[in-house]
C-alpha cells in the first residue's frame, strides 16, 4: 500500500516539475486559486492540460487512499449540497456583487445589504463553499472571489450553469426510486415532474417557456468543439440542431454549403430569433433553413450530404436511438454520411477491445485508466443525468458501432476531439 501511495506522490511531483518547467520557459507565473480566473495561453496547450490531468487524478486517487472510507463517504453522501448551495449563490448575485469588491472582499453584511439574503445563512453557505475551494473567506466573515467563484459570474455563464438545473435537480431525488422500478415511468425526470412527456416535449407545454428559451440558450456554447473539417460538400442537415450555433459556426468556415438545422417548434422560434442576430443574411438568401422537425417523422430532407446529430443521441434509450438512426437511412442516399458528435463512455479499467479507435493513452500506474474524476469525471456525470433526465445513456465505441450495424450505418472512423465525432456510412 505505502508504495502504492508513493507511486501517486511521484506522478504529482514528476508532472508538477514539468509544469513548473513550461511556465518559467515562458516567463509566466501558474494562476494562483486565490484571484479571479484570467485565461492564458498556457491554459489550452494539449501536452500541458495532459500534465494538469495526471496531477489532478493522482492527487484525487492520493486523497481517496489516506481518508478514511467513513470520511470519503461523508464526504460524497452529501454531495447535493453542493449543487443546491451554488445554486444559490449564483440567484443571489454573490460573485457578481464580490468581483466589484476585489481581493480586499465583502463583509457578509455587505453582501446581503445587496442581494437582501439573511446574512447568518450567506456566511455559512459561503463557508461550506469557501472550504470547497469556491471563495475565500479572507477574515472571518469577509469573502473575496477565488479562480473558481469568478467563473460563476452571470456574464459569463449563468445560462450554462443553470441550464437543466431543476429539471435534473428534482429528477436526481426520485433517482433511486426509478432504478428500482423503472417500469414506472420512463424516467426520474417523469416521476418528478409528474408528467409522461419527453422534457423536450414538456418543454413545449404552455408555462415551460423560460425552461425552453433557458435551455436553448444553454446550448449556444461549445458550438465549435466539434472537427468541422469533415463538412466539404452539399446540403448538411443538423437534426436537433437547437438554434443552430454549431451550424453557425460551419457557416463561417463554409459558408457556400447549404444548411438545414430542424428542431421542434419552441427552439426553432428562439433559433429564428438567433439567426436575425447572428447571421441575418444566412436565412434570408437561403444557405440556411430553420425547419420544424420531429425525430420520429419521415426526414423531409432526402439524399443529404451529412445528416448530424450533436450530442442528441445520448437524450435517448436504445429504442428511439435506433428509430433516429433508422429514419435517417431511410431518407439517405449511397453517398450519404451520419455523423454522430457526441462523449464516447470509456470502462475505468483497462479495455481489452484493443482495436478501438478512441484507444486511451497509456497512465502511468496505479492512476485509473479513465483518470478518474479527472478524466471520465464529467462524462460519467453526465451519463447519470441523461439517465436521471430521459432513460439516455453515454455509449461506448462498441455501442455506437453496433447501434449503426442494427440499423443500416457502418461506423467507419471516430475523429477525437473534446467532442469526438462518429462517421458513418450507409451499409
Ligand atoms: C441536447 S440538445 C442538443 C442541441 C444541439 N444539437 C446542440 O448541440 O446545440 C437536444 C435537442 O434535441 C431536440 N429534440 C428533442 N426531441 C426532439 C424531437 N423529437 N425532434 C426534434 N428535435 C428534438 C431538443 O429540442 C434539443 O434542441
Amino acid at each position: 500500500m505505502a508504495s502504492q501511495l508513493r507511486a501517486l506522490s511521484d506522478i504529482i511531483a514528476g508532472n508538477l516539475s514539468v509544469l513548473e518547467a513550461a511556465y518559467e520557459q515562458e516567463g509566466a507565473q501558474f494562476p494562483s486559486l486565490d484571484d479571479p480566473f484570467q485565461p492564458t495561453p498556457l491554459d489550452s496547450d494539449p501536452l500541458l492540460a495532459h500534465t494538469k490531468q495526471l496531477i489532478a487524478a493522482a492527487a484525487a486517487q492520493l486523497v481517496a487512499n489516506v481518508r478514511s472510507p467513513v470520511e470519503m463517504l461523508q464526504e460524497y453522501s452529501p454531495g447535493m449540497y453542493l449543487t443546491v448551495t451554488l445554486g444559490l449563490v449564483v440567484d443571489t448575485n454573490v460573485p457578481d456583487i464580490l468581483s466589484v469588491a476585489g481581493h480586499k472582499g465583502l463583509h457578509v453584511n455587505d453582501i446581503s445589504a445587496q442581494n437582501g439574503v439573511n446574512p447568518s445563512y450567506l456566511a455559512r453557505v459561503l463557508r461550506f463553499l469557501a472550504t470547497r475551494h469556491v471563495f475565500k473567506e479572507i477574515s472571518p466573515d469577509v469573502f473575496a472571489n477565488n479562480r473558481i467563484s469568478s467563473l460563476l459570474q452571470k456574464a459569463k455563464s449563468l445560462e450554462e450553469i443553470q441550464a437543466d438545473a431543476d429539471e435534473a435537480l428534482k429528477g436526481s431525488v426520485l433517482f433511486s426510486e426509478f432504478i428500482q422500478n423503472p417500469e414506472r415511468a420512463a424516467s426520474a425526470f417523469n416521476i418528478a415532474h409528474q408528467t409522461e412527456a419527453k422534457m423536450w416535449d414538456w418543454y413545449e407545454d404552455p408555462g415551460n417557456e423560460l425552461r425552453a428559451r433557458r435551455f436553448a440558450a444553454a446550448m449556444k456554447g461549445g458550438a465549435d468543439r466539434f472537427p468541422a473539417e469533415i463538412f466539404d460538400n452539399d446540403v448538411v442537415v443538423d437534426i436537433g440542431g437547437s438554434v443552430g450555433a454549431a451550424v453557425l459556426h460551419l457557416y463561417k468556415s463554409y459558408p457556400n454549403l447549404q444548411y438545414v438545422v430542424q428542431d421542434l417548434e419552441k427552439q426553432i422560434v428562439v433559433a429564428k430569433e438567433f439567426w436575425k442576430e447572428n447571421a441575418p443574411e444566412a436565412v434570408a438568401d437561403g444557405r440556411v433553413e430553420l425547419q420544424v422537425y420531429d425525430f420520429f417523422t419521415p426526414q423531409p430532407v432526402k439524399g443529404a450530404a451529412v445528416y448530424f446529430h450533436r450530442v442528441n443521441i445520448h437524450n435517448w434509450p436504445d429504442r428511439e436511438a435506433k428509430t433516429i438512426m433508422q429514419t435517417m437511412r431511410a431518407a439517405a442516399s449511397s453517398s450519404s454520411k451520419v455523423v454522430l458528435f457526441d462523449i464516447i463512455a470509456t470502462h475505468v479499467c483497462e479495455d481489452p477491445v484493443s482495436e478501438l479507435s478512441t484507444a486511451r493513452q497509456k497512465v502511468p500506474s496505479p492512476l485509473l485508466p479513465n483518470l478518474g474524476v479527472a478524466g471520465a469525471g464529467i462524462h460519467t456525470a453526465m451519463d447519470i443525468q441523461m439517465l436521471t433526465l430521459f432513460n439516455g445513456k453515454e455509449r461506448t465505441e462498441t455501442e455506437f458501432r453496433e447501434l449503426g450495424r442494427c440499423t443500416g450505418w457502418k461506423l467507419e472512423k471516430v475523429i477525437p476531439g473534446l467532442l469526438p465525432a462518429l462517421v458513418f456510412s450507409a451499409a
